[in-house]
């Protein structure tokens, strides 16, 4: 299946799609340990039982096609590896093909109740995170797929559609990134660079900026490190906040992508030694 050679790599971009569409900490801190404490209702345990009640829905009307745990049936794609499911966000683009179908493919309509349909999309979404989580994210993913990009095109596309370049240079800080990654890491760093720290500047109410990096972030509470690694946090009810997300970038990238022009890309990038 290599139409969805970079579903399954986007994977490791799962949990943030996932915790992006269920109102959970959408950023937590990269050495796993929670700064202060969150407000009182940041619990994923709802979102537990959402996906939960999801997956009883789900059983009864999906899994025939489907597969019980979404991976895939007779009739129906895997939805774990979805370019779709991967770059739903919220339910967004779910609930469309769900409310309307593709009748001409085997796809029927359903009407649920929006508190079914939550449920619904939350187990998908977690189902693709377990996914990608057992597999590491490469589950599929066939090695001589890397070498049959075309260097020229993904050049191209890496200046053009691409819109790379606005951010990134061949000879800077993309320089000896091919040495730097190896055939499926680096493509897994192209399509959602992991380890890219979000930037975060509070405006408090006084008027007073503070910029930092991004530590935590929920509907209630942001908080950053600034540059002497101190973490401050506000409620977010009281300050403005600008998070500039290179992560976001890349992932806005993703439903654009076709698969040619990821094999292109991955092309160039390999010629950057
Ligand atoms: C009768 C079989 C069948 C049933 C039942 C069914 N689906 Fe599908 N579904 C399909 C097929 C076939 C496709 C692929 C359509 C296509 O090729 O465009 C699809 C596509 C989808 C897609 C889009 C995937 C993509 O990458 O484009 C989603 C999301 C989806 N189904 C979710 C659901 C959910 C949720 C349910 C249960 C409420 C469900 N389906 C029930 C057969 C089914
Ligand atoms: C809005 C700016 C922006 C755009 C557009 C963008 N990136 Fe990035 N990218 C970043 C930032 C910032 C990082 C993180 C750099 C770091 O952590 O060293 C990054 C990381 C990466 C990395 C990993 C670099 C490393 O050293 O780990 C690769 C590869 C990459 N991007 C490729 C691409 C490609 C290919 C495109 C176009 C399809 C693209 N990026 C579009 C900002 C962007």
């Amino acid at each position: 299946m290599k139409r969805f050679l970079g579903a399954a790599l986007l994977a490791a971009g799962v949990g943030f799609l996932v915790s992006q569409a269920t109102r959970t900490p959408i950023y937590a801190a990269s050495n796993g340990q929670q700064p202060s404490q969150p407000a009182a209702n940041t619990t994923p345990a709802h979102e537990e039982d959402l996906a939960k009640a999801g997956s009883e829905v789900f059983g009864q009307n999906c899994a025939f096609c489907h597969g019980r745990d979404a991976m895939g049936g007779e009739t129906g794609p895997d939805l774990t590896r979805s370019k779709l499911v991967l770059s739903d966000s919220g339910g967004d683009k779910i609930s469309k093909v769900v409310r309307d179908g593709r009748p001409t493919k085997g796809m029927p309509s359903f009407t649920f109740s929006s508190q079914e349909m939550d449920g619904l999309v939350a187990f998908i979404h977690s189902q693709a995170a377990k996914a990608a989580a057992q597999a590491g994210g490469r589950r599929g993913v066939d090695v001589s797929d890397l070498q049959t990009g075309n260097v020229e095109k993904g050049k191209e596309y890496f200046n053009g559609a691409g819109g790379c370049s606005k951010c990134h240079s061949p000879t800077g800080d993309l320089a000896g990134i091919a040495s730097k990654y190896e055939g499926l890491h680096l493509e897994e760093q192209m399509l959602y660079p992991r380890e890219a720290k979000s930037k975060v500047t509070v405006t408090l109410p006084s008027g007073e900026k503070i910029s930092g990096t991004l530590a935590y972030l929920d509907e209630f509470v942001v908080g950053l490190r600034d540059a002497n690694d101190t973490y401050h946090s506000w409620p977010t009810s009281k300050v403005k906040y600008v998070v500039d997300s290179p992560v976001e970038a890349h992932v806005e990238q993703f439903p654009k992508y076709t698969d040619d022009d990821i094999h292109n890309l991955m092309a160039y990038l390999q010629t950057l030694r």
